[in-house]
């Protein structure tokens, strides 16, 4: 069995009590990480959440929300303001037609649309095509729905895939392609050709293509394509999102899905059992910010884009190899110009060695071999504590 995507358990460790489909997702990275970045007080490019928060109007809307009393459960789909910003939203950005009512859900982060959707489609037994490197709760929501994974590896430099390999990845059980982009951990954005081989292959076989859009506003080179928005695609997708990313307020774990009725339907009956509702008061800020200005969406992107550079001109000079990242808020880095291949001990050791805190990219990945030498770090975070880390980085090479 491959370590479970996003953990530091290997095969070997097992959590008493758990379940055996969930074995070998004991502790995420993550958590080891943040603990090894407050214990040692390093720079904690690690986990990918910004530094600062969001639009001040934003923020202000959820305080005057929960002045205004909106404070109790809200409709288990999501409140209407909400239901129509998002398909406004879609309508506005990829001119894709949602109905607010029966094909927009709203969710507690992309996290809860991905597990329902996954909980929702699955037979146990049933496989699911994802692209490796992957999001680590890929991993865990498809063992929880009692299916396997299949992975198609993504290759540095350009991340690019092997269509053949994707193609000989579908089986008579694939129920789902799994997709992400832009995508974390690499920061690729899937070209307008390798959306529709995907779509191409999720027509052939019939299968459903979940996608996980939630860097969508993050792009800094080329273009974001939703795969709804290809031919035969808008009735086999279902679309997710979230407001974490795109606004810097991951907290609020405000997220959505929209499909066509059948699909949604069925996601919202598993949705409905996980969280039911929740986070009342920030559906109505969300709501508010969807509807802001293009300036607003380019001035958040054009930010991200001055702390990449930064990062990566910094993490060169460092003597890291760098992969620029076109999306996201992630870059990945080849560590063997120091002359060392383990990223996962190389993690664990900067902090002590020079006070920087990054992930391993081996825990997205099920062929560990393919990541072992691959390094993520975030750069949401302010330009000065970006420049701390180079300057602690730069040690490295001394
Ligand atoms: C690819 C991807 N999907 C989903 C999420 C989680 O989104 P949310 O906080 O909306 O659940 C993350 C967060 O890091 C992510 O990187």
């Amino acid at each position: 069995m491959p370590v479970a995507g996003g953990s530091v358990a290997g095969p070997m460790s097992r959590t008493p009590h758990l379940v055996s489909r969930l074995q070998g997702f004991g502790t995420t990275i993550f958590a080891e990480m943040s603990a090894l970045a407050s214990e040692t007080g390093a720079v904690n490019l690690g986990q990918g959440f910004p530094d600062t928060d969001g639009p001040t109007e934003i923020s202000e809307a959820a305080v005057a929300a929960i002045r205004a009393g909106h404070n109790q459960y809200p409709p288990g789909p999501g409140i209407p303001e909400l239901r129509h910003a998002v398909a406004e939203h879609q309508r506005r950005f990829y001119r894709l037609d949602f109905d607010p009512q029966s094909e927009v859900l709203v969710t507690a982060g992309a996290t809860e649309a991905i597990t329902a959707a996954l909980l929702a489609l699955c037979e146990v037994g049933d496989e699911v095509v994802m692209f490796e490197p992957y999001y680590d709760s890929y991993g865990a929501a498809t063992a929880m729905a009692g299916a396997q994974r299949v992975v198609v590896t993504l290759r540095p430099p350009d991340y690019g895939f092997d269509v053949d390999a994707l193609a000989a990845a579908v089986s008579a059980k694939t129920r789902a392609i799994l997709l992400n982009s832009p995508h974390n951990p690499t920061g690729k954005v899937f070209s307008a050709a390798e959306l529709e081989a995907v779509a191409r292959i999720c027509i052939e076989h019939d299968l459903i293509c979940i996608t996980d859009e939630v860097y969508e506003h993050l792009v800094f080179e080329g273009e974001h394509i939703p795969i709804a928005t290809l031919g035969g695609m808008a009735e086999r997708t279902i679309t997710i999102s979230s407001a974490g990313k795109t606004f810097s307020f991951t907290g609020w774990k405000i997220g959505w899905a929209c499909a066509r009725p059948d699909l949604l339907g069925a996601v919202r009956t598993a949705k409905q059992f996980l969280t039911y509702v929740n986070g009342a008061p920030f559906q109505h800020a969300v709501a508010l910010g969807l509807g802001l200005g293009d300036e607003v969406y380019r001035g958040l992107a054009a930010d991200l884009r001055t702390k990449r550079d930064r990062l990566c001109a910094g993490l060169r000079s460092a003597g890291f190899e760098v992969y620029p990242p076109a999306g996201t808020y992630f870059v990945t880095t080849d560590i063997r110009p120091f002359g060392v291949e383990d990223g996962m001990a190389f993690c664990r050791e900067l902090p002590y060695r020079c006070g920087v805190v990054a992930v391993p990219n081996v825990v997205f990945y099920d062929n560990l071999v393919e990541g072992r030498h691959l390094v993520r770090f975030a750069f949401c975070k302010r330009l000065d504590v970006l420049d701390d880390a180079v300057a602690r980085l730069e040690k490295l090479s001394t």
